[in-house]
């Protein structure tokens, strides 16, 4: 064990350990506390005490390496040992969608919150809500604390991180928001916690539990939207002979709108931004606010109407009926840089196929062994030439660096047809159709 070096004696726990938490208690670590880290998932915990990240996180492993050696940072699966021993614990459980409905499900946070006080949350230690949740979880959860733990306060501090840049942008965020009550500690409390981020020049937004939850969904609601947007001016494209990406290039230039999160293809997946559209209309309806996000719908339905449209496309390239066809599709992960499948497009697209009886070998870089799990219906390939091996047709449809920088001629011999779909439209078609390739993308001509 190396040296524990303590910048402050506050002690944290963080309680859920999946993107969000793993990464969250180790850069606490990092940033110089004691950590303990929880999770009821006992093989998570095994993992994250052996120094392996359960999941794909560049960076994040040897971060997590180097705070167990220094001895900051421990996991457990008790709950009530991260009780009793912090001094301020983190809840960073999912909030996932609902089955059956829209809304998010709260049973984690609940079962998280109910768990510390049993435990026997020391009075003066701050539990601090990171999940994405509904507006007024946060009011509830400091009623139920201030009658089951007098002496606990509740701040919520959102997190905006990316999966595969999650250690950047927990270290080096672009926003802190800290949700507090009026005339409490917490403030000064979460203050402590970020000192060294704050020092680097990270703006704090103080606000009240109810902003503090909305400010998360809104910056989701935004993001989405913006891809929508762009996704329906690709649908127009299509049906003009317009190129989507010169016009998202051609209005990028107004600093106004800007380029980022203006990129046209398959649309968005992943753990957030679909579920955090949906909670948030639903939420927004409890409250009679429905039709302020009523556009969300519109959102969702536009982003869904991608995978329909590549499944079509797919379809008429091959004939009409995909019966019996080949098909590639190169990229299972909902985006590059990360084996995350939650709502992924492109296993969306690639099930649709097979249901519709075409043969489909997927590869992904890092994705395969989770893709297996929930969809073992599809065929998975070591490699994107043994995906294409007599293929009828190629779908782009994550956009890792390796699937760009395919030789297309060095997939010509090997295909049973030289048809592409780029869904992402990060391949050159300039250098596919010179190999021979009949190229297709969405939202160009
Ligand atoms: C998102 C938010 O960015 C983050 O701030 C929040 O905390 C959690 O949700 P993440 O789900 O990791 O993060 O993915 P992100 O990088 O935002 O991408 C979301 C999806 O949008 C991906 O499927 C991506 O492929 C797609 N996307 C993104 C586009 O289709 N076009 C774009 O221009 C940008």
């Amino acid at each position: 064990m190396g040296a524990t070096t303590i910048v402050d004696p506050l002690r944290i726990s963080v309680i859920g350990t999946g993107y969000l938490g793993a990464t969250h208690a180790v850069c606490m670590a990092e940033l110089g506390f004691e950590v303990i880290g929880v999770d009821v998932d006992p093989s998570k915990i095994e993992h994250l005490t052996a120094g392996e990240v359960p999941f794909f996180e560049p960076g994040l492993e040897e971060l997590l390496r180097k705070n167990l050696e220094s001895g900051r940072l421990s996991f457990t699966t008790s709950l009530a040992d991260a009780a009793a021993g912090a001094d301020v614990h983190f809840i960073c459980v999912g909030t996932p969608q609902h089955p059956g409905s829209n809304s998010a499900d709260m049973r984690y946070v609940d079962a998280a919150v109910s768990g510390l006080i049993a435990g026997g949350l020391r009075p003066g230690s701050l539990v601090v809500g990171k999940s994405t949740v509904p507006a007024g979880t946060a009011a509830r959860l400091a009623a139920w604390l201030s009658e089951q733990a007098p002496g606990v306060e509740l701040a919520w501090n959102p997190e905006f991180l990316r999966e595969g840049f999650a250690v950047d942008d927990t270290l080096r965020p672009d926003r802190l928001v800290f949700g507090v009550a009026p005339d409490g500690t917490a403030e000064a409390t979460l203050h402590r916690v970020y000192a060294s981020v704050i020092d680097a020049g990270t703006p704090v937004v103080v606000v009240d539990y109810p902003t503090a939850e909305l400010v998360k969904v809104a910056a989701n609601a935004f993001l989405a939207t913006k891809i929508s947007f762009i996704n329906a001016m690709a649908e127009v494209c299509e049906a003009t002979g317009a190129d989507v990406t010169h016009l998202s290039k051609a209005i990028s230039y107004d600093t106004r709108i800007g380029g980022r999160f203006l990129h046209a293809g398959l649309g968005f997946g992943g753990g957030c931004l679909p579920k955090d559209i949906r909670a948030f209309q639903a939420r927004a309806t409890e409250l009679g606010a429905g039709q302020a996000v009523a556009f969300l719908a519109e959102v969702d339905a536009i982003n869904l109407r991608r995978r329909t449209r590549t499944v079509t496309l797919a379809t008429e390239l091959l004939g009409g009926d995909v019966t019996g066809k080949k098909v590639a599709v190169l990229g299972a992960a909902f985006k590059p840089n990360s084996d995350d499948i939650r709502d992924s497009p492109a296993l969306a697209v690639a099930d649709a196929l097979r249901r519709a009886g075409a043969t489909v070998a997927v590869y992904d870089p890092a994705a395969i062994p989770n893709a297996r799990r929930t969809y073992p219906d599809l065929t998975y390939a070591d490699n994107a030439v043994d995906a294409a091996t007599g293929a009828h047709i190629v779908l782009h449809l994550t956009e890792w660096t390796e699937f760009r920088e395919l030789d297309p001629n060095a997939l010509t011999a090997i295909v049973a047809a030289r048809t592409v779909i780029d869904g992402r439209n990060t391949l050159n078609p300039a250098q596919w159709r010179a190999a021979g390739w009949d190229y297709h993308a969405l939202g160009r001509p």
